[in-house]
């Protein structure tokens, strides 16, 4: 055994001694034994702290820590193992390729095993090792021979070791390494866990078992046959019972069949049975093809609703479960969700199971990001440096050989964020030939050289409607293909914004092809203090803060607004028409399937309560079909503010949702809100303690609100400040867009009041102020109008901007604070939050929440909680009533808190509930990463006038 040798560290060349890559499948006759379970581990800071004399048999490892594999060292022992580092582009380490540091995390495995009883005797076959997945190198032993080395961490690799093979007492050794040169083609926008993170397994392999295998099975939508064939590298028969398939491997069978689509996950249970196993396959019928510019699916184009998938589990990093696998699946086809970008790297291979079980389109990954290179302009960029091409042919053969079998696996993608070159054409140009059947994706190439499809990210709306409308240019190639947004919408906090316009454009133009946002879950790290951890909080020199959290779930799977908004975005079915004259269009836009899945009912509301209900026939219209329909006679007489909904519910059980899950649903408004009216009937009064108005008491000198009907009031008055969004702060690659810092820049976070006038008079009190930054001549000149019918008090405000506004204002309203409240009713948008940019799922009726339900909690505390268009809300003994309707938003602690806090930790209640009634707030946007609010949705410093109706209850 040699010492020290730990240059295959550096070394550009994938590994040694691995076998090829073959297709993956989880179970057969043939034994196999889980070696997951607890490890010893040894860790040190160097590559070659220790010798390898650990490896051998008989050494003794009893007083070394305990590891949980599957697992990342540094998710484990509590600190001890060192911890996890978050970047986005920049490697954590000098760019030197592909030379790593001497401080590389070294992680020493040791594994002793017994053969179970029934394995078969050690004449018979072979046996491998198989490890699905270990970042970033790792080099193996077992029983004290050294079988190899290999990197690439995300991708199965797999050992001869039959031979080697001890009834008891086997001692598996695995040296892995933090960093290697592998990690450079491994930049990926995520924490750096090193670790066994992927399952390992030891596979029996008899005598003629298979070895590889291909299945062929396409679908010819002209005749409803579907073909199979299966390569095998070892021949055996293929039979498929359900469809009376019985052929030797290699032959070709011809059968009608239901087709395979995401929608419709036909799988045919079959098995492959070579003289010594039998593999099960589940077989799915169905023809990628890129046909008159478009990516069609057994004929039809498709559009994607996707999402990009990082493998995350908040205590696990990436080592994840089954069952956190099939939530994930779960949760997106109960969010109307219809495909998968394995964003940025083959997932576990099981999880590919499940798509094509459930129903998912795949774009398959490969692992190999070189972002950081763009730091030095792409110089030394391993993709377009010869040497590296073995890696990344590699790379591409482990990916397409593991998956290729999946139906749900419809485009490779070359990988993520590497630039260009002559690898990434070798990658493309291996794939071509090696699986016709599929697309091949890489989002850097602008020109389409190397691809099947136009791939971009975060371009804004009316860039993609350029495109849709085939304006933009770019080589003749590019020109004929259709274009996907392999990411956009940044779920980054609050967010994203502008998704329903996106969907219209890609709705609305044939070429535009759907897209993927960004990105499915948060990567926030459990921590006993901080609630979720981000990049920093471990005490990283070199990190990007929260930008690791920016998925439509938190760290825990709970859906975030984004996600809810995306869901009522893509839904499968589209309801439209006219409240008032009882009209309803219905508009299949499914791409496959046809309506029979679901039953419609409606509902009629009046004032947020639901009236009468029922269902509504509706013909099972094939995709893009469209049928009118008439609703029944309006049950109740006109009320003050009525509606229809009409809901889309599941008419049966299915695998991934029950029947009633509502897939779609829409409101069609009859007769609007009529806000309360009010007569001023009483004259303010000058008291001991100020000026009485009706219910109220005011400071005479300031204007100032003082109690309400008994209640102490805190204000109101005007506000404009909302605690910047992570889209409000913006990239830095968007300076332009950084409203954040331009608005503390102009002083919108500390705006100063003057008191000009507190006017009584006949009918009310007038307080004229004006409202400004310190050291800006910008100002908003306000009016507080107030009336009182002697039971109820009114409150108009007129804002006037004066100076010369360029920026849009973060809110616009009022604020105040009670004593206390805990219970919140009210009429309007609900139950969640929504922003003008991102109300699509915020549905009108009345809603009951605490305030402390009421707060959505981003990791990283900012702006959330609005709720739309309320025309009511009572709280703390005071019933608010809006004319207009107004944006609500109720917390325990103030703006500036909310703001100041860095985790949800930082925030603890005060004594007082603290309530914002708005008349605008600007939009969310994208800006985290993309484009930001479309100007409709900005709210610019305009005269603007709105009121509230006040009054107490109980
Ligand atoms: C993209 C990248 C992703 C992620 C995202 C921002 O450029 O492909 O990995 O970094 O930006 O969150």
């Amino acid at each position: 055994m040699s010492l020290r040798t730990t240059a295959y560290v550096t070394d550009v060349t994938p590994g040694a001694g691995v076998l090829p890559p073959r297709a993956w499948y989880p179970a057969s006759d043939a034994k196999s034994l889980s070696l997951n379970g607890t490890w010893r581990l040894r860790r040190s800071a160097t590559a070659d702290a220790h010798d390898d004399a650990f490896a051998a048999p008989g050494h003794d490892t009893r007083d070394w820590a305990e590891v949980t594999v599957p697992g990342h060292w540094v998710l484990q022992g509590d600190g001890a193992f060192g911890s996890p580092i978050y970047t986005n582009h920049l490697y954590p380490f000098p760019v030197d390729p592909p030379h790593v540091p001497t401080e590389n995390p070294t992680g020493d495995h040791v594994r002793v095993f017994d053969l179970p009883k029934d394995w078969p005797r050690l004449s018979e076959g072979g046996a491998l090792l198989r490890f699905d997945g270990v970042e970033s190198c790792a080099r193996v032993w077992l029983n004290g021979t050294e079988l190899g080395w290999f990197t690439g961490s995300r991708l199965p690799h797999e050992f001869a070791v039959g031979e080697l093979l001890r009834p008891t007492g086997n001692v598996l050794a695995v040296r892995v390494h933090q960093w290697s040169a592998g990690s450079y083609l491994e930049d990926q926008d995520q924490w750096w866990l090193p670790g066994i993170f992927r399952d390992v397994t030891l596979l029996h392999r008899p005598e003629g078992s298979v070895t590889d295998f291909f299945v062929h099975a396409s679908y010819d939508h002209r005749t409803g046959e579907g073909t199979l064939r299966v390569d095998s590298g070892v021949a055996g028969r293929i039979t498929v019972p359900a469809l009376d398939i019985d052929i030797a491997t290699g032959e070709t069978a011809t059968v009608p069949v239901d087709p395979w689509t995401a929608e419709t996950p036909t799988l045919y249970d079959g098995v492959l049975a070579t003289p010594g196993e039998r593999v099960p396959l589940r077989i799915g019928f169905r023809t990628v093809a890129l046909e008159d510019g478009l990516i069609k699916v057994n004929g039809r184009p498709l559009l994607f609703k996707g999402v990009n998938r990082h493998e995350w589990h908040p205590e696990h990093g990436r080592a994840l479960d089954l069952e956190t696998m099939r939530q994930d699946v779960l949760l997106m086809k109960r969010h109307n969700i219809n495909a998968v970008r394995t964003s940025h790297y083959p997932p576990h291979p099981a999880f590919l199971d499940l798509c094509d079980e459930y129903g998912l389109w795949v774009i398959d990954e490969c692992d190999l990001e070189t972002h950081g290179f763009t730091e030095q302009s792409w110089r030394d960029n391993p993709v377009d440096d010869d040497r590296w091409t073995p890696a990344l042919l590699d790379r591409a053969a482990r990916m397409v050989e593991r998956d290729k079998n999946h139906p749900s696996v419809v485009v490779w993608s070359l990988g993520n964020e590497a630039g260009t070159g002559r690898g990434l054409t070798a990658m493309a140009e291996w794939i071509h030939a090696r699986d016709a059947s599929r697309l091949v994706h890489y989002e850097g190439d602008v020109d389409c050289r190397d691809t099947d499809v136009y791939s971009r990210m975060y371009p804004p709306h009316a860039e993609v409607e350029r495109i849709g409308r085939s304006l933009d240019g770019g080589t003749r190639k590019r020109r004929r293909l259709p274009l996907i947004l392999c990411e956009y919408g940044h779920a980054m906090g609050n967010g994203p914004g502008g998704l329903a316009d996106y969907q219209r454009l890609f709705e609305r133009y044939d070429r535009l092809q759907g897209g993927f946002v960004w990105e499915w879950i948060d990567h926030g790290i459990r921590h006993p203090e901080l609630g979720f951890a981000y990049g920093g909080d471990f005490g990283e020199e070199l990190h990007d803060g929260n930008f690791v959290c920016d998925g439509l779930l938190f760290p825990d799977r709970t859906p975030s607004p984004g996600l809810l908004e995306y869901r009522k975005v893509i839904e499968p079915v589209r309801i439209e028409g006219q409240g008032r004259d009882g009209s309803v269009r219905i508009t299949n836009a499914h791409d496959f399937a046809d309506l029979s899945a679901l039953t419609f009912t409606w509902s009629y509301d009046v004032e947020g309560e639901t009236a009468a209900t029922g269902t509504l026939s509706v013909p099972a219209l094939t995709p893009g079909e469209s049928a009118e329909l008439k609703l029944p006679e309006p049950p109740a007489a006109e009320g003050p503010e009525a509606r229809w909904t009409i809901r889309a519910l599941l008419a049966r059980d299915t695998p991934w949702a029950p029947r009633d899950h509502v897939v779609a649903w829409a409101q069609l408004p009859v007769t609007p809100h009529r806000p309360p009216a009010l007569t001023p009937s009483t004259a303010p009064a000058s008291t001991a303690d100020g000026i009485r108005l009706g219910p109220a008491t005011f400071d005479a000198r300031t204007g100032t609100l003082l109690t309400l009907g008994g209640l102490e009031v805190t204000g109101p008055r005007l506000d404009v400040w909302r605690a910047p969004t992570d889209n409000d702060e913006g990239a830095p690659w968007q300076p332009d867009a950084r409203l954040g810092p331009l608005w503390r820049k102009l002083g919108l976070h500390r705006m100063r009041h003057r008191v000009d006038a507190v006017e009584p008079d006949g009918t009310g009190l007038t307080v004229r102020t004006r409202v400004a930054p310190a050291g800006a001549e910008v100002g908003l000149a306000t009016t507080y109008r107030w009336v009182s019918d002697g039971e109820r008090l009114k409150l108009t405000v007129s804002v006037v901007p004066e100076g010369d506004w360029t920026l849009p204002l973060p809110r616009l309203g009022v604020r105040l604070a009670l004593p206390r409240a805990d219970r919140v009713r009210w009429f309007g948008g609900g139950p969640g939050e929504a922003y003008p940019d991102t109300r699509s799922a915020s549905r009108p009726a009345r809603w009951t929440a605490s305030v402390d339900d009421l707060q959505t909690p981003y990791v990283r505390p900012q702006e959330n909680g609005a709720r739309a268009d309320v025309h009511w809300a009572e709280l703390g003994g005071l019933r608010i009533d809006g004319d207009p309707a107004f944006w609500f938003t109720a917390r325990r602690w103030t703006t500036e808190q909310l703001e100041a806090a860095a985790h949800l930790t930082d925030l603890t209640p005060g004594d007082r509930v603290w309530i914002n009634l708005d008349h605008g707030q600007m939009g969310i946007g994208s800006q985290s990463c993309g484009p930001g609010a479309l100007p409709q949705y900005h709210l610019h410093a305009r005269p603007a006038e709105f009121s509230f109706v006040f009054s107490t209850r109980g």
